[in-house]
């Protein structure tokens, strides 16, 4: 141990104290010991200090920080040195507000297009979101901050996020859903990491000794601080012996004493404890005593911002070459986006940025005979004849019209999933209305992820700005008015439709998600069975034209030469996908392996290697329980994106000759990829076990959430279950869902206990259970008993500041 002469001199009911925290925000300090406190924030797209009251929802006013594009958005630059970038801006200003531990980046994998925290994470892809996560880590913490990349794993989906259970097989999790993960730890070297709120097949992921003993610090030799989502953790001493070190929020006494019990009674070994509290305090005095990151210059951070969300942008549809826009045009700027611009994503996410730039002020420097702006559309989807009619009319003057359209804030934010992924039809029908009046549209729009384009015809070009941070507007301006060339590549397939999604059937489950897709999300069905996407992953325009050639692969890495063949200097995304032709031992048609995005000048061209590394080859077996490799000649193919292949050449691989676990004619689906329809026969045999059965159980548990009181034995809890589902919908039909009344709903009882800083103990919690359950005296007489015996830590010598 690191910390051995601290943690002899502790009492164990200090030790216990110091894996549970202080309050929302901070570690608790012992500083006779040498102990300080730390402070913990979000998160990913900027910094969301809270000064005064804090809450994990994004709810209460935060300092001012720079928000940047969403991880989605980011995603879409492939540039690991932007990403860098961006995470060490983040570093510096948390270091400025004295945060220690920065909560990001998340890197969950985009399973549906219907999560509803898509905009949070990076890509479906594990390659390109491990990749992007590890350079934001070593961005953040080159200023002496610690990142905390989240929510480790398989957190895919809102509904009820703090109960569900992920129920893979174990090749899925290693090859689609840990990828990432261990990308970002291996060649990042995150000081901390943050458990996901869900169970991994049965077990929460908090306590998954598989997740964090076998796995995190087992086989990829994390040695940092493994911290808890927020009021996600479920047993402490549980999560202690898996490798869990901290408990956020802070339960007072309650967390501690039970640590302390749990010791005591022989539930957790005092070893063990030590241990993680060593991990712990290693970062906190490795953090608490770094070197200030300097002052923060905002307006280059601002600039960085622009920079990022141009690199971000993806052109989709360029028809006549109406894009770039000659400066002397008229332009129009039609939709309520421009002057009001959702440029980020509503939650724990959501920053309080040090300036947004909005379209109508920065328009006349970009076209100065620009004719006027025009919102168009209400914000919730209601129909508006005059908005519409003063719309048209001023298309109608005009040579460009610039449509911002796009998501409102009600469709994407933690706690709630899409049930589709179309945008407000109030918008289209004014796309439709303009485009009759004027054919030359530019659709703009914002929206952290996919949506459906049936009304794609309706406009001759599409840049998606994704949600590109606060100087979004004028990054669109400098593309579409050709200062900039856009360089952005979907980092996710846009789907025709939700619908179109292999796991579309599965998602999202109830208490229990079933992954029987398997391997195939994202491009690796799409490619697999052959579907056309409307846009495949990797896929982006440009001004320019890259013409590959001379392509020279081995095992360990692929050269080949890139010439911008057009007339405008310009960056490609090089994308290497490997794939093996009739293997034996089933496999996507292809995967992502590496990328380079390559900037070249007019005419200019460059030799360009990509290196190969251990992913490249292998997959997991489940037999024999590791990686293996197929023997076999691999294609190196080399895109544009998955689709648009240039270039192949082939690679002859040794194997590792290990058996192949799928000879059963039961696994056809992942065969063939058609897994969109898989019976449960095949997928428990896929699973290698049976399905866990939903029990006929006519009494709650502290792991269901308070929704689940609509069915309870009291009267009194059905009601107010009923009042708070009826809450729900109602925020939810406004537009502006209340986060708060999300998270209560999906909390489960043991919540009561983890979200309250102590006022309710675990055992009050179960008492309020027992009462839901119909036991209304008793229940009632164990509340005030426990209420009036609370344990205290001071007593047990465990007294911190
Ligand atoms: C989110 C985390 C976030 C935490 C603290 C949780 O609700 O899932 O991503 O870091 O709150 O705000």
């Amino acid at each position: 141990m690191k910390h051995a002469r601290i943690i002899e001199g502790l009492t164990l009911a200090q030790k216990c104290s110091l894996l549970s925290g202080k309050d929302v925000w901070h570690t608790r300090a012992l500083e006779g010991a040498g102990i300080p406190s730390v402070a913990l924030s979000d998160g990913p797209s900027g910094l969301r200090k809270q000064a005064a009251a804090g809450d994990h929802l994004g709810l209460n006013e935060s300092t001012k920080a720079t928000c940047w594009p969403s991880a989605s958005a980011v995603a879409n630059s492939w540039d690991v040195c932007l990403a860098e970038k961006i995470g060490e801006a983040l570093g510096r200003e948390a270091q400025k507000q004295d945060v220690q531990i920065l909560l990001g980046p998340g890197l969950n994998i985009k399973r549906s297009p219907l999560c509803g925290r898509n905009f949070e994470y990076f890509s479906e892809d594990p390659y390109l979101s491990g990749k992007l996560a590890a350079a934001y880590v070593r961005g953040i913490q080159r200023m002496g901050v610690s990142a905390c990349p989240k929510h480790f794993a398989a957190n895919s989906q809102e509904t009820r996020r703090m109960t569900n259970d992920s129920v893979m097989d174990e090749r899925t999790l290693r090859e689609i859903y840990l990828t990432g993960f261990e990308i970002a730890v291996r060649e990042g070297k995150p000081q901390s990491l943050m458990t996901a709120y869900n169970k991994l097949n049965g077990v929460y992921a908090n306590e998954n000794r598989h997740l964090l003993s076998d796995i995190l610090r087992g086989e990829w030799g994390f040695e940092g601080m493994v911290v808890t989502d927020w009021g996600g953790c479920n047993d402490i001493a549980a999560g202690a012996r898996a490798g869990s070190n901290l408990e956020m929020p802070g339960t007072g006494d309650d967390g501690p004493c039970e640590l302390l019990r749990a010791v005591e009674e022989g539930r957790l070994d005092e070893g063990t404890l030590d241990k993680r509290l060593d991990e712990l305090l290693d970062v906190i005095l490795a953090t608490s005593t770094a070197k200030t990151g300097g002052d923060i210059n905002e307006d280059a951070h601002h600039a960085l911002a622009r920079e990022a969300a141009e690199q971000c942008l993806v052109l989709l549809k360029n028809e006549d070459d109406i894009l770039p826009i000659q400066r002397n045009a008229r332009v129009a700027v039609i939709g309520d986006f421009a002057a009001a611009p959702r440029y980020q994503g509503a939650g724990s996410s959501s920053v309080n940025a040090t300036r947004v730039d909005v379209t109508p002020v920065l328009l006349p420097r970009y076209f100065p005979n620009a004719i006027g702006c025009a919102p168009g559309f209400r914000r919730e989807d209601v129909p508006d004849e005059e908005m519409r009619t003063q719309a048209c009319r001023l298309a109608e003057q005009a040579d460009v019209v610039l449509m911002y359209l796009g998501l409102t804030e009600a469709f994407e934010t933690e706690g709630l999933d899409r049930t589709h992924i179309r945008i407000p039809e109030n918008q289209i029908r004014l796309l439709e209305a303009v485009s009759k009046v004027n054919s030359s549209v530019v659709v703009i729009l914002s929206a952290g992820s996919v949506v459906e384009m049936p009304w794609l015809g309706n406009c001759k070009a599409l840049v998606d700005a994704y949600l590109g941070g606060q100087a979004m507007a004028e990054a669109v301006l400098r593309v579409v008015s050709g200062q900039a060339n856009p360089s952005g590549r979907l980092a996710e397939t846009m789907p025709h439709s939700g619908s179109e999604a292999p796991c579309y059937r599965y998602y999202p489950g109830s208490r229990v998600s079933e992954y029987r897709e398997g391997l195939y999300v994202g491009y690796r069905y799409y490619e697999t069975v052959g579907i056309k996407p409307l846009f495949p992953f990797g896929f982006g325009l440009s001004y320019t034209s890259f013409e590959y050639r001379d392509v020279a692969a081995s095992k360990s890495g692929v050269a080949f030469t890139l010439k911008n063949t057009g007339k405008r200097n310009g960056a490609e995304v090089a994308q290497v996908y490997v794939s093996l032709p009739g293997a034996r031992v089933f496999r996507p048609a292809l995967e992502l392996k590496g990328f380079a995005k390559v900037l070249l000048k007019a005419g200019e061209e460059k030799r360009v290697e990509i290196p190969l590394d251990d992913k490249a080859f292998r997959y997991f077996n489940v037999k024999t329980n590791r990686w293996e490799t197929e023997a076999g000649a691999y294609e190196i193919k080399v895109g544009a994106s998955c689709e648009d292949i240039r270039l192949t050449a082939t690679v002859v691989v040794a194997g590792t000759n290990a058996p192949n676990p799928y000879e059963d004619p039961l696994f056809e689906p992942w065969r063939t990829g058609d897994v969109s329809n898989v019976t449960s026969i095949a997928f428990e045999t896929l699973l290698g076990r049976e399905l866990p059965q939903p029990s006929s159980r006519d009494r709650l548990d502290m792991n269901d959430p308070l929704e689940d009181m609509a069915s309870a034995r009291n009267p009194v809890c059905r009601f107010v279950a009923r009042m708070l589902l009826s809450m729900r919908k109602r925020s939810i039909a406004t537009g502006k869902p209340d986060l708060n009344i999300l998270f209560i709903t999906s909390m489960p009882f043991r919540g009561l206990a983890k979200m309250m800083g102590g006022a309710i103990t675990t055992r009050m919690a179960e008492d309020l259970l027992f009462i839901a359950n119909g036991h209304w005296h008793r229940g009632l007489g164990r509340l005030i008993w426990h209420f009036f015996t609370k344990p205290r830590l001071e007593k047990m010598g465990g007294k911190t500041e």
